[in-house]
């Protein structure tokens, strides 16, 4: 065992498991076809397809097999995943680079019920009957709301309010805010009357660069804007847990949280202000019912049965045996159209690290990249790519059953894309079978032969489908909550810190020694290209 190896457990690559999943790669892994595993196994749909609350999930076009889930759980017992994840549950300071708990779990969980619910249940009880108010009294004041944030403290709320549009209050407008990029807020607050718009400053620090900007340039055109001696404080709201800070702005009405929050899981608690206001607490309390839903999941449920576990699991056996350096995520469902920005910091921040918990470089692969856009709008961009091009790319779709509009025969197109790109990403087509095809775009003077391989597609390619009835609150937060734990399974599993970001901090230190020279264009010391670059911008 090494010094911050946590709970004496193992690195996944210092485990017999990891040995014995390489000979099992090697020998079944890499050339598993699955359209012989469904002819070999006609079951192979209902023994891969596990049902969690709020999501069922069809994960039998994967190139895996009953056999790789046995090895890949072996893994994790021997990395004592189940004791990592009650730790992380019960509060341990598992964010050890920060001395941090990571408790967004708490935040979700029902009064009494979690560690530290009366801290947690005060501060949700203020900030919903808060946003009962706003939404109470819509339209005077309020009719704009504008959060000011950025990161974990942008990303969720900008996801999850476009999500949940069925719900949202009809007299109230959303906006967000995040670019340092002046043209961001100033696009915003072009339609806007200050007498009528509600401004939430939201940054955990209450120091980040792009917040503060914007925040200031916010206060310039409210007060600009506004009749002298106008009472500013009703039209700024702080969420913080620089509490100081907020009021050295001038805010008088802050909601706090706490330092075990990491910003990117941070929509449960007073970020998801906007959320709260835009759908009532009734909503935003179910999706804080959804989220606790798959917590027990993911706590109780036998490992073979745990949805996050067995992505968590997928995702190294994809990263590590097969080499898949990217994962694609397609939500069929216009509401998710912010989803794939929202898991790509909660995925790439987490788990996009290079040295284990021992400060020792990792010498495997750690988080995928992770991208992706609504169906079926990815369709005619780069699912190209996804079907003929050279790197194999699992793509995880996302199909929700009902629709949230009522044009029926739409939502049954939909869904039908949905599954056509997955069986024709898995079943592909040979060139033979491409030849006796008619393709009446193709130039007549083409050799019929070489057309029909240009036509043709490998096929064999992966995917998981995610499957959830309707797209609501609760399910929502069940959603979320799942990529939050699958990507502590793989985090675990890799033995590095999921929960800081020491990775920002160097180009904010660079930034921040920069901006001098902008104005004074000294490049004395720079490198020769960011000298050249500064010169060009500054000229
Ligand atoms: O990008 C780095 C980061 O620290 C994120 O982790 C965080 O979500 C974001 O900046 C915003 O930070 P804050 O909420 O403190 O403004």
């Amino acid at each position: 065992m090494t010094a911050n190896s946590p709970m004496g457990a193992p690195r996944c690559d210092r485990t017999a498991a990891w040995s014995a999943l390489q000979g099992h790669f090697e020998a079944h892994g890499r050339d598993l076809d699955l359209r012989e595993a469904f002819t070999r196994d006609p079951a192979r749909f209902a023994h891969l397809s596990l049902e969690a609350p709020e999501v069922f999930a069809d994960l039998s076009k994967n190139r895996w097999d009953l056999a790789t889930q046995r090895f890949l759980l072996e893994l994790a017992r021997e990395c004592r995943l189940e004791a990592r994840r009650d730790a992380l549950l019960a509060g341990a300071r598992i964010n050890a680079t920060e001395g941090r708990a990571v408790l967004h779990t708490a935040l979700r969980a029902p009064r009494g019920a979690g560690p530290l619910s009366d801290e947690v249940h005060a501060v949700l009880d203020a900030f919903l009957a808060f946003a009962d108010q706003v939404r109470a009294s819509a339209g005077a004041p309020y009719t704009d709301i504008v959060n000011i944030g950025i990161g974990g403290s942008d990303l969720g709320p900008q996801m999850a309010v476009p999500a949940l549009e069925p719900y949202l209050h009809r007299g109230l407008r959303y906006h967000f805010v995040s670019n340092v990029d002046g043209s961001d807020i100033t696009a915003v607050l072009r339609g806007l009357k200050p007498q009528h718009t509600l401004f939430i400053i939201a940054s955990k620090t209450f120091t980040t660069q792009e917040t503060m900007a914007n925040a200031h340039a916010a206060r310039a055109w409210f007060d600009a804007g506004m009749p002298a001696g106008a009472d500013r404080a009703k039209h700024f709201i702080g969420v913080t847990t620089n509490l100081k800070a907020a009021a050295e702005f001038g805010i008088t009405t802050t909601f706090g949280f706490w330092d075990w929050v990491g910003g990117r899981y941070s929509l449960w608690s007073a970020i998801g202000l906007p959320i709260a206001i835009a759908v009532g607490s009734e909503h935003f309390r179910a999706m804080l019912a959804g989220a606790h839903a798959m917590d027990r999941h993911f706590a109780e449920a036998p490992l073979e049965k745990n949805l996050p576990v067995q992505l968590g699991l997928l995702d190294v056996w994809y990263r590590n045996f097969h080499g898949f350096g990217s994962r694609s995520v397609a939500p069929y469902h216009q509401g998710l159209k912010r989803f794939a920005a929202y898991l790509q910091q909660l995925e790439m921040e987490s788990n996009g690290k290079c040295v284990d918990m021992d400060g020792q470089a990792v010498p495997f692969g750690t988080s995928p990249v992770v991208w992706g856009e609504a169906g079926t709008n990815g369709q005619h961009a780069y699912f190209q790519m996804l079907h003929q091009g050279t790197d194999v790319i699992p793509v995880e779709f996302i199909a929700v059953k009902r629709a949230a509009h009522d044009l029926p025969d739409q939502q049954t197109k939909l869904l039908a894309n949905c599954l056509a790109q997955s069986q024709a990403l898995m079943l592909g087509k040979t060139a033979a079978a491409a030849a006796t095809e008619m393709a009446p775009t193709a130039s007549p003077d083409f050799d019929r032969a070489r057309l029909a391989q240009h036509r043709s597609f490998p096929g064999n390619r992966p995917s998981t489908t995610l499957v959830l009835e309707a797209l609501t609150p609760r399910s929502l937060g069940a959603l979320i909550a799942l990529y939050e734990h699958r990507v502590f399974v793989s985090g675990a599993l890799w033995g590095i810190n999921s929960f800081d970001q020491w990775g920002v901090e160097l180009g904010k230190a660079l930034c921040n020694a920069l901006l001098p020279r902008m104005d004074s264009r000294d490049v004395s010391g720079l490198d020769g290209s960011t000298a050249g670059l500064l010169q060009r911008l500054t000229s």
